[in-house]
Formats: C-alpha cells, sequence, structure tokens
C-alpha cells in the first residue's frame, strides 16, 4: 500500500529511485513520482497511473553520476483523493518535499489550523499536511531536526515518511509508526524503502526501524551520518543487519506474468517449505520451542484475504488433527470487536508480507493481553516476525503477482504440518496415522507439477466463463475456504462478480440466482462428503446454472468437468483443485486482457487499515 524510497549518495540518482520503485510498484500503482534536490535546486516529476509515465516523462532528466543528490520517490496506491497528478507524491510545502505510506487520522484538523495561519493546500490527500506542518513548525522552531519531531508528534494514524527540505540540503528526515521502513547503507551512501527489496544489490547492510523511531540521515565529506531517536527524542542505537536476498528470483523468466511464474514454481517453493521439517518420521519446527504449547487450550487464527482463506482452511485440521479447538477471525473485524482474550489461547497470525496493518495490529493486541504469539510469514524481518514470539517462515521467495499464489500454497503445507506437530505434542494422533500424513505431505510438490495438458484445456474452457452475470463457487468441509479463494483470485484479476459458498449454504438463499447465466465452480473431492456435494450440485443444475466441475469422479450432468487424478488423500485433491483454480482464474483474466500482475485498485502490501 504505497512504496516510499530515498536516496542520498553520487550515483545516478534518478536510476536509483526509479529502479527502487519498481521493485515497490506492486504495493501501488496509481501514481507514481520523485523528487530531486542537488544543493537547494528541488525538482519534481509525478504522474498518474503505472510507474512506465514517471519513466517516460523523466527520460530527459538527466542525473549523471559523481555529484552529491538527495531524493525521494513514491509509488501510490490511492487512499485520501483520486489518482491524479496534484494528488501523487511527493507533496510539496513552500519549500519541502515529503513522501509517506500510511494515513493521518488527524489530518483534517491539521489542515485546518494550517489554513487559518494561511496555508494553502492543492491536494486531496492527508499527505500534504506534513510538508505544511513541517514549515510552520520551523517557522517557531529553527532547528530543522526538533521541528520535525514537533511535527511527528502532532501526527495521529500510521506513516512511513520522507522529507527533504531546500533548507537543509544534503539530508532525508524519516519517521515510522505502522508503516514498515528502512534504512540501508555502504560508507557514502543511504537508502531508504518500503521493503528490503530497492535495497537489494546496493546496501550490504540494513536497520529496520521501529514505531514511533525517527531521525535525520545525511552525508558529509563521503561519510554517512544516521541519527534516530525514540519518541522521548533519545538516542537510539543502531542495529544493522546484513541483507542478502538473490534477485533473479524476481524476474519472470519466460512466463507471461509473475503469476503464471509462481503458480508453477509452488511444487518447488513446496519442497523448500518442507525441507528439514518432516524428519525421523516426525515434524520438527527448529524455530518453535515446544513450551509453546503448555496449556494451550485453543487456538485463535486471524488475517486478511488469502491468508485468512488459509488459516480458515488450516482450522479443519487443527480440530479434526490437532483436537484443539480453533477459532479463526478476519483481522479488521476482530480489532474492534472488543474479543475476548484468553491466557490459554495460542494466537496465530498469517501474512504473506508480514506488514498487512489489520493483521498486525491484532497481533499487537494479543501480545499486549499477554496471548503467545506465533507467525506464519513470508517475509523475514517484517513488522510481524519481529514482533511475534515465534516465526514460522513459509520460503515461498518473493511474491510478485499481486493475486497470491505460491504464499497461500506454502501457508497450506505450514499449517497442515503444524496441525500435526501440535497432535505430536498433545499426544491425539496414532504413529500409524503421522506416518501416513508425513508421507503425504512429501507427496505434494509431485502433486503441484503442472500437467501442460492441463493448464492448455483450462486455456480453452476459458472462453466460456467471460459472460454471464456471475460465479459461484462452492465446496465442503476444507473445501469451502479453497472455493472462497478461488473466488477472490477470479474477481481479483478478472473484476468478474465471483462468491464462495458452502456447498450445503446454496439452498438458504442464494439458490434463487441459479439460471444458464450462473456459473457454478464445484469443488467434487472424492475423499470428503462426495455425495452431499453432488445433491448440491444436482440442486443447481436442475436451475439451469452453468456446472464446471472439478473432481476425480466423472459427473455426467456438469456441463465442463475438469478432472483431477484420483488421490487417495483429500489433501491431495485440496492442492491439485488449488492449481485448477488459479489457472482458471489467470486464464480467464488474460482473455479479458487484464494486467494479471497489477489488477486495477489493488496493491499487494496493504499497510493501512
Ligand atoms: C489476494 C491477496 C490478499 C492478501 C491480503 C493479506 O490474492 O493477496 O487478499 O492475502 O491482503 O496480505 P498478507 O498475507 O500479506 O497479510
Amino acid at each position: 500500500m504505497c512504496g516510499i524510497v530515498g536516496y542520498i549518495g553520487q550515483k545516478n540518482i534518478k536510476e536509483v529511485l526509479i529502479n527502487g520503485l519498481s521493485e515497490l510498484e506492486y504495493r501501488g500503482y496509481d501514481s507514481a513520482g520523485i523528487a530531486i534536490m542537488q544543493e537547494s535546486n528541488l525538482s519534481i516529476y509525478k504522474s498518474i497511473g503505472k510507474l512506465n509515465n514517471l519513466i517516460d516523462k523523466t527520460k530527459d532528466l538527466k542525473t549523471d553520476k559523481n555529484i552529491l543528490r538527495v531524493g525521494i520517490g513514491h509509488t501510490r496506491w490511492a487512499t485520501h483523493g483520486k489518482p491524479t497528478e496534484l494528488n501523487a507524491h511527493p507533496h510539496i510545502g513552500e519549500f519541502s518535499f515529503v513522501v509517506h505510506n500510511g494515513i493521518i487520522e488527524n489530518y483534517k484538523k491539521i489542515k485546518d489550523k494550517l489554513e487559518k495561519n494561511g496555508h494553502k493546500f492543492i491536494s486531496q490527500t492527508d499527505t500534504e499536511v506534513i510538508a505544511h506542518l513541517f514549515e510552520y513548525n520551523l517557522e517557531k522552531q529553527s532547528d530543522a531536526l526538533k521541528a520535525f519531531q514537533i511535527t511527528i508528534n502532532e501526527l495521529e494514524g500510521a506513516y512511513a515518511i520522507l522529507l527533504i527540505t531546500k533548507s537543509e540540503n544534503n539530508r532525508i528526515f524519516f519517521a515510522k509508526n505502522g508503516s514498515p521502513l528502512i534504512i540501508g547503507y555502504t560508507e557514502d551512501e543511504i537508502y531508504f524503502g518500503s521493503s528490503d527489496a530497492p535495497l537489494v544489490g546496493l546496501a550490504n547492510e540494513v536497520t529496520y526501524f521501529n514505531d514511533n523511531e525517527f531521525g535525520v540521515v545525511s552525508i558529509y565529506n563521503n561519510t554517512n551520518s544516521i541519527e534516530i531517536y525514540n519518541k522521548k527524542f533519545e538516542k537510539v542505537d543502531i542495529i544493522k543487519k546484513s541483507l542478502s536476498i538473490n534477485k533473479q528470483f524476481a524476474q519472470k523468466g519466460g512466463f507471461r506474468f509473475f503469476m503464471e511464474k509462481e503458480v508453477y514454481e509452488q511444487s518447488r517453493v513446496i519442497s523448500e517449505t518442507i525441507m528439514g521439517r518432516v524428519k525421523d518420521e516426525k515434524i520438527e519446527f527448529e524455530e518453535l520451542n515446544k513450551t509453546l504449547f503448555d496449556n494451550i487450550e485453543n487456538i485463535t487464527i486471524c488475517a486478511c484475504g488469502t491468508s485468512f482463506h488459509a488459516g480458515l482452511a488450516s482450522s479443519y485440521l487443527f480440530e479434526r488433527i490437532s483436537k484443539v479447538p480453533t477459532k479463526v477471525e478476519v483481522a479488521s473485524e476482530f480489532r474492534y470487536k472488543e474479543p475476548l482474550l484468553n491466557k490459554n489461547t495460542l494466537f496465530i497470525v498469517i501474512s504473506q508480507s508480514g506488514e498487512t496493518a489489520d493483521t498486525l495490529e491484532a497481533l499487537k493486541m494479543a501480545k499486549e493481553a499477554g496471548l503467545k504469539t506465533l507467525v506464519i510469514c513470508n517475509v523475514d524481518n517484517s513488522s510481524m516476525v519481529r514482533l511475534a514470539d515465534f516465526t514460522i517462515l513459509t520460503r515461498a521467495g518473493i511474491e510478485k503477482g499481486v493475486a497470491s499464489t505460491k504464499a497461500f500454497a506454502t501457508q497450506m503445507v505450514v499449517l497442515w504440518m503444524l496441525s500435526l506437530y501440535i497432535a505430536n505434542i498433545k499426544k491425539s494422533i496414532s504413529k500409524e496415522f503421522l506416518e501416513k500424513e508425513l508421507k503425504a505431505i512429501l507427496t505434494i510438490p509431485s502433486i503441484l507439477k503442472i500437467d501442460n495438458n492441463l493448464h492448455e484445456k483450462l486455456k480453452r474452457l476459458s472462453k466460456r466463463y467471460l459472460h454471464g452475470h456471475g460465479f459461484f463457487f462452492i465446496g465442503r468441509d476444507i473445501f469451502y475456504p479453497l472455493a472462497l479463494e478461488g473466488a477472490l483470485k477470479l474477481k481479483e484479476i478478472s473484476y468478474l462478480h465471483a462468491e464462495g459458498y458452502p456447498a450445503g449454504e446454496m439452498k438458504h438463499g442464494p439458490i434463487a440466482l441459479a439460471d444458464s447465466e450462473l456459473f457454478t465452480i464445484a469443488l467434487m473431492p472424492k475423499n470428503i462428503l462426495y455425495e452431499k456435494m453432488k445433491s448440491n450440485v444436482e440442486e443447481l443444475s436442475a436451475r439451469d446454472s452453468t456446472i464446471l466441475a472439478i473432481s476425480a469422479y466423472e459427473f455426467e450432468i456438469a456441463d465442463d468437468f475438469i478432472k483431477i487424478k484420483e488421490q487417495n488423500h483429500y489433501m491431495f485433491e485440496f492442492f491439485e483443485m488449488m492449481i485448477v483454480l488459479q489457472l482458471l482464474a489467470m486464464e480467464i483474466a488474460i482473455r479479458l486482457g487484464n494486467d494479471v500482475d497489477m489488477p486495477r485498485n489493488l496493491a499487494k502490501s496493504v499497510t493501512v487499515e
């Protein structure tokens, strides 16, 4: 949800900022902008839409190397104000520029105060007030860092902020609360990013800021200076970490879209997720301490979107296998329902990015209430990983497609393994059952190898599912959350209306929608409630709904049929169907001419509430 970058150094600053933004474009692509300062000359470039438009706009801008420059950049996912050039960042006061990720909740109050003091605003954003408020405070308080601190203390909400100002022409002021912000450095350069990605290959060492930290950086005499302060204006020690991520994983590698590549990668990343964790006839999570489960009587899972679907699916496993009562909550609902938190609850959050604002806040609530917390996450060093008591990393690698695929697959495997791990500790399963399950887990990478014929068939089939007035994805048991996920994939990238529904619930209302223009995607595993599913699908077929059945068994009344391999475990069917749903959504979206990797109105990392 918005990406920000910053740089001080002598490299070609336009390239550094734009390359950095291209690594963060998945966080928002409503507009992009950069501001560059050389001595006290400030220039700004903004354009609406994807980063390519900004690249076109700045093609004549020359920022050769060997001159010290300071710059900031932003890629936007609009929250306040439409995606117009005026609302694009960087935002400007009289002489200061600012980029911001997050939401300033009290911006209206600040704006009113500043307007009464003669400040003029040109955008509808919450961000613009930051530049003006800083200048207002600077008038009263000539020390720029102090003025910045006063400014930050007045802001309510979530933010990662970079600010440059003509009066301090080789410095960047920064602040973080809620939204992610990372600084990287070499001896004579400083980089900022909303994630590690823009820093890879440039900075060897990084520091992850904590909430409520702010400060200032600069380069003097070819040497960097970094000052970090806490809320009380006390200096904070700089904790350096090394940065080593292999950039080659973030290339498309011959596939049409990152999403397609990531669907195809699932077999490999699941092998990595399992590696070293299934051994000696049991599950090992080195990162967990077995005492984590002492006195645990139940589990609460909190997450958003696809990660929520993984959580919901896992509740079937935690209850069926581990025999632990499990509740699953959408994080944005959980936070405000005044939940009753019990110390005997293990609180699990699931997140690909580790930065989703609602999930992060739910995790903070659970920690403050003294619950044991565990995060299942794909991004090491993310905010959730740094906060939770325990972490299991999903090892999916960088996921670039906005529609999550391989992250979901790895989350599911981790959660399945965790259900067995807990069951083993709680002695709720037999040795034979555990052995059978372990064998099944080790088989998943081969189940996820995509058969070319299947993909070709889905490509052909997709052209019959481009119109109609909507889709119902239906399933029962653990296939119900998978149906939710299938529907989410389709709506995200095809913009067609789709709902996931428990198959048995259709007759309680939604079946009223059934006619030949309603497409039903029926998940019909042979291992779980097959006969019941059959009846539910027949009810829809009798009302003329067009049926696409996904099953190991031929189903004569289906209009279309995708056969999955005869499998003797419901989780094999789960993963096979998952692939079918991902590819089907992708092929429909491609036929509709959509940008599969950057669907409209979405962003990969949702760091606002
Ligand atoms: C859907 C999708 C989103 C995310 C959700 C949570 O394809 O990607 O629904 O799952 O925004 O994000 P994380 O998992 O990063 O917390």
